[in-house]
């Protein structure tokens, strides 16, 4: 009875536990990597398969190349495990140390297994859990919050996240609305504990299921399982019609970084790089107008990728990483099918000082 008295922490003991304050935990990002598979669709090619021309699709989309999967039964897992794999290299990571692996993508390989699980399996990766996230477009930003928060919680160390999509499994190649947008590639990022306010500060998503009329692929999901009849509706390819979600893509953008700048005393000059999604030129212009931020500050490669849905994010700052400082300030947004939105607040956590 003593010695249990003995061994008991003193209330005046748990008393002063309690007053200090938690130190908070970060999720920095430590690491980014891509894969971008090699075959080359050109606007060139397009104009041999639909009625369109280079420049049509110059002016009003800024793209010029898009890349694509080829090979039988390859699905997102190839890329997304060949980004993971460069990833973990490059981060002195081994596979055995990841805690999570989230994936998204409206292109998984099946609709299940999960496409992170069969990342994960592909590595090695075998004390992590690991699953799948669908927010079209902006489901890179909503992944990279969601690990963020497992990282913050103290319980998880390693959090791998992945943003890919092989859109070109989805794509009807007689549409000239949308098979001259998009093309596949696949981006991982490594988030990690850091007791310094580095990696991601703050996020702000959005949702709207207005969008649903305006960009989906109508078949295969529960509502319009496969059929003969489906299949020859061309129903499993994706639908856009595109002029209004252009507008929603802007307005929405722009209000949501406005919003987290604002929330965060951000002011443009503090602001190093916007990193929108890449789906058109003309929208990733109108929003840093809207903002009146500098294009030389705008991460912009959609002319070499097209828009590979999930992937476009990470595939910036994988482009830029060697001219990102420890301590920049960037702000990521997205919009997507759904709709989607969002704007995340992340201030990069490696590189020479800024
Ligand atoms: O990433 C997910 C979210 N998605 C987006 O953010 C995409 C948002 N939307 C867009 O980027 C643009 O709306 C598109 C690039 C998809 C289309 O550009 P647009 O300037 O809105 O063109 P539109 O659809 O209004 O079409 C204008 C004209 C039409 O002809 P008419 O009716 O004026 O005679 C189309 O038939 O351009 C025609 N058109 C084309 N012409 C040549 C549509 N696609 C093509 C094409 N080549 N590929």
């Amino acid at each position: 009875m003593q010695l249990c008295k003995f061994l008991l922490p003193s209330p005046r003991f748990l008393q002063y536990f309690r007053n200090q304050p938690m130190s908070k935990i970060y999720a920095a990002l430590t690491g980014v990597h891509c894969y971008v598979p090699d075959y080359v669709l050109t606007n060139a090619e397009l104009e041999q398969l639909v009625d369109t021309t280079d420049e049509w699709i110059t002016t009003r989309t800024g793209i010029k190349e898009r890349h694509i999967l080829k090979g039988e039964a390859k699905g997102l897992s190839v890329m997304g495990t060949e980004a993971v794999r460069g990833l973990l290299e490059k981060t002195n990571t081994h596979p055995s140390e990841v805690d999570l692996v989230i994936c998204a993508t409206v292109t998984p390989d099946m609709m299940f297994p999960d496409t992170a699980n069969l990342v994960a399996h592909a590595l090695g990766i075998h004390n992590a859990f690991c699953f799948d996230l669908t927010a079209a477009c902006s489901g890179f930003i909503y992944a990279l919050s969601t690990a963020a928060m497992y990282v913050e919680s103290g319980r998880y160390k390693k959090v791998v996240v992945i943003g890919g999509d092989k859109m070109s499994s989805i794509i009807d190649y007689t549409d000239r609305a949308t098979c001259i947008i998009f093309g596949d590639a696949a981006g991982a990022v490594l988030l990690e504990p850091s007791a310094e306010p580095y990696g991601v500060i703050d996020y702000l998503h959005k949702s709207d299921g207005i969008g649903q009329q305006y960009l989906y692929q109508k078949a295969g999901g529960s509502r319009y399982p496969a059929t003969h009849q489906t299949v020859e509706n061309r129903e499993h390819f994706v639908y856009q019609n595109g002029k209004p979600v252009f507008k929603y893509a802007v307005t929405s953008m722009a209000d949501v970084v406005q919003q987290v700048m604002a929330r965060n005393g951000l002011r443009r000059e503090d602001l190093h790089w916007l990193v929108p999604h890449q789906a058109n030129l003309r929208i990733i212009e109108s929003v840093a107008g809207l903002m009146e931020f500098p294009l030389d500050k705008v991460m912009i490669n959609i002319q070499r990728y097209g828009n590979t849905t999930a992937a476009t994010i990470p595939l910036c700052l994988w482009e830029w990483e060697s001219q990102l400082r420890r301590g920049d300030n960037l702000i990521l947004t997205a919009f997507g099918g759904g709709f989607t939105w969002g704007a995340v607040y992340l201030k990069w956590a490696y590189g020479a000082q800024s």
